[in-house]
């Protein structure tokens, strides 16, 4: 991972120490490095530089205000899916008019806060949106710039629970029924069609999926093309997966070659919407040893993190390297080794956070859950009352508390009892 590395035994990200900021922040923390963000922005722009493109980074993914703050200084657009990320990306320094507004379920006050900021495009995804979205626009004398969500229907490949271009999944228009709903939208008195638009999954591997699902776009455009709508965009999403500890995702030269001389001939400008390839091996999430229980069958390592924290592996089985942020002093393969499941404290068996990984651990160790900066601390939970972790960044040998760690009165503040009446 190029933002973690170790010297002489001891691991940092970029040039800090992972002790100095357990030192500072205690744990459970987790750690972004602000270069290995830019970094990865950096290939996707360079990579198709040949080409007029926005990159809108997938809020959902990691939402963090610095986070978005240093993609929005390096230029990017946004991905967002409510309200709340809109606020966030604007709270962070970013343009409106760069960001996309993605989901199934967006609301009468959701349209009107999104065309009031002055939204780049809505990514429509049923007859019934579109017609609401003209409904808000008329009442605020507001063109409503739109994209369709085309659903491809392919097969990404991927876990069931992030794969959505599927005919079965909720998302998108389909492919059958897109030149129709377009025809409909052109009809719409505040509608204006700005693009097309479809994301067929996410943690893809392979570059087949993405290549088949702009073949059916391009196949549309051409059929709308025909029929008088001319697009100015056209949207690919995201969904380029990561290697968390053994995959071999697409590289970011293959995945540009396979894209490229198909969308040069075009002529729009084509947006991305990547969320994990940005910020997952950009972040760790570290944890301490509580308590080590060996026991005949198994041995569980119960750590200070938990399933709130880092819900990945219980919802998707999903397998994220844990290394430790001192290696023992004979390697990290020798004798002191043996498997233990790294668990969290939280009472469900399904409050796990790897499995049988081979690590000599003492109590008051500091483990390091890499892979961990995309859809970590954004779908971390309260459960069991415990307050969600800090969040620092990273960069060169500078860090930062970028949210401290929720205190517990903090979680209940908002209550009241109930008052006999
Ligand atoms: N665009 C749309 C419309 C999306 O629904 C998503 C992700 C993205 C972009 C960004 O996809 P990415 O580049 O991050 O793959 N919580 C799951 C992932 C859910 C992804 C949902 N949609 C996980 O932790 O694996």
């Amino acid at each position: 991972l190029p933002a973690l590395n170790y010297r002489n035994d001891a691991l940092h990200m970029e040039q800090v120490s992972i002790t100095e900021l357990v030192d500072c922040y205690d744990t459970p923390c987790y750690v972004y490095s602000k270069q290995a963000i830019l970094d990865v922005y950096q290939a996707y722009t360079d990579s198709f530089a040949s080409l007029k493109h926005q990159v809108c980074y997938a809020v959902k993914a990691n939402s963090n205000l610095a986070v978005l703050g240093v993609l929005a200084q390096a230029g990017a657009g946004f991905d967002i899916v409510s309200r709340g990320e809109l606020m966030r990306v604007l709270a962070a320094g970013g343009d409106a008019a760069r960001v996309v507004f993605s989901g199934v379920g967006k609301t009468y006050g959701d349209i009107e806060y999104a065309l009031t900021q002055g939204i780049g495009c809505f990514n429509v995804e049923s007859i019934s949106e579109l017609a609401l979205i003209n409904e808000v626009a008329q009442q605020l004398d507001k063109s409503a710039p739109i994209s369709l969500r085309v659903n491809p229907n392919v097969d990404a490949k991927t876990h069931p629970y992030i794969s959505t271009g599927l005919k079965d999944n909720k998302f998108g228009i389909t492919h059958e029924d897109a030149v129709a709903v377009y025809e409909q939208a052109a009809a719409l008195s505040h509608i204006d069609i700005v693009g097309i638009d479809c994301h067929i999954g996410s943690q893809l591997t392979e570059v087949e999926p993405f290549v088949a699902a702009l073949d059916k776009v391009i196949e549309l455009i051409h059929t709308l093309r025909e029929k008088g709508i001319e697009l100015r965009h056209m949207d690919l999403g995201g969904g380029l997966g990561v290697r968390y500890i053994d995959e071999t995702p697409v590289s970011m030269d293959e995945f540009a070659a396979a894209l490229l001389p198909k969308l040069s001939e075009l002529g729009l400008t084509v947006f991305f919407e990547p969320g994990r390839s940005i910020v997952a091996n950009a972040g760790v999430l570290l944890t301490r040893v509580d308590v080590l229980k060996p026991t005949e069958h198994k041995n569980f390592a119960i750590v200070d993190a938990a399933m709130n924290d880092l819900i990945r592996p219980a919802l998707y089985q999903a397998e994220m390297a844990v290394i430790p942020s001192v290696l023992p002093s004979k390697g990290i393969d020798t004798d002191g080794t043996q498997p233990w499941d790294i668990v969290g404290a939280i009472c469900e068996t399904g409050d796990f956070l790897a499995k049988g990984r081979l690590l000599a651990l003492e109590v008051g160790d500091t483990l390091a859950i890499t892979g961990a900066g995309a859809y970590g601390f954004t779908m971390s939970s309260n459960y069991n009352s415990r307050p969600r972790a800090s969040e620092v960044m990273v960069s060169g040998n500078h860090h930062q508390l970028i949210r401290p760690r929720e205190t517990i009165e903090s979680l209940y503040e908002n209550e009241t009892l109930w008052q006999a009446q």
